[in-house]
């Protein structure tokens, strides 16, 4: 239940911020179809994608290091944070130009709890869920950026280094 409005909730944001979304948001609603409807998506939106990815059990570290996307996508990514109930194990899942992951990671330590661990209004941050709880799963969804090689991270203090990958647009 809560891990459900935390999805709505989340999506929900990500609609007020990206108009474009906002036609796959109202096929989604209608019980989907989306993909049979294609003539009912906005022109403009790319193809949809989903990834999924998850911490593996209490250990610092995804399930996935890479992921490969085609370019244009719209893209929805699911973390779901697998540490134990009371743990205090917290993950998110953040997308930064190349060559940024470290500066981004020290950054959002300073920014700290209040900030979900991230430093506001980063240009170098793309794409990030919020914070996922113990048991909880997160969403975002964005445009894919321009082809390149990208890189992921959990910014939670002193994950980044063992959590991190590429993210590939081509
Ligand atoms: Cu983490």
């Amino acid at each position: 239940m809560a891990t459900n409005f935390s999805r709505r909730g989340f999506l929900r944001t990500a609609v007020v911020t990206g108009g474009l979304f906002a036609g796959g948001a109202l096929i989604a609603a209608c019980g989907g179809g989306g993909e049979s409807a294609p003539a009912q998506a906005p022109a403009a939106s790319g193809a949809p994608v989903t990834l999924e990815i998850a911490s593996k059990g209490d250990a610092l570290e995804y399930d996935k290091t890479s992921f490969e996307v085609p370019a244009g996508s719209k893209v929805t990514l699911n973390l779901k944070n697998n540490a134990s109930p009371g743990s205090g194990v917290h993950h998110n899942w953040v997308l930064v130009r190349p060559g940024t992951i470290d500066a981004v990671a020290a950054d959002g330590i300073a920014a700290g709890e209040a900030n979900d661990y991230l430093k506001p209004n980063d240009n170098r941050v793309i794409a990030h869920t919020k914070m996922a709880k113990e048991g909880e799963i997160v969403s975002v969804t964005f445009d894919a950026p321009a082809p390149g090689t990208y890189d992921f991270l959990c910014s939670f203090p002193g994950h980044a280094t063992l959590m991190r990958g590429k993210f590939t647009v081509k």
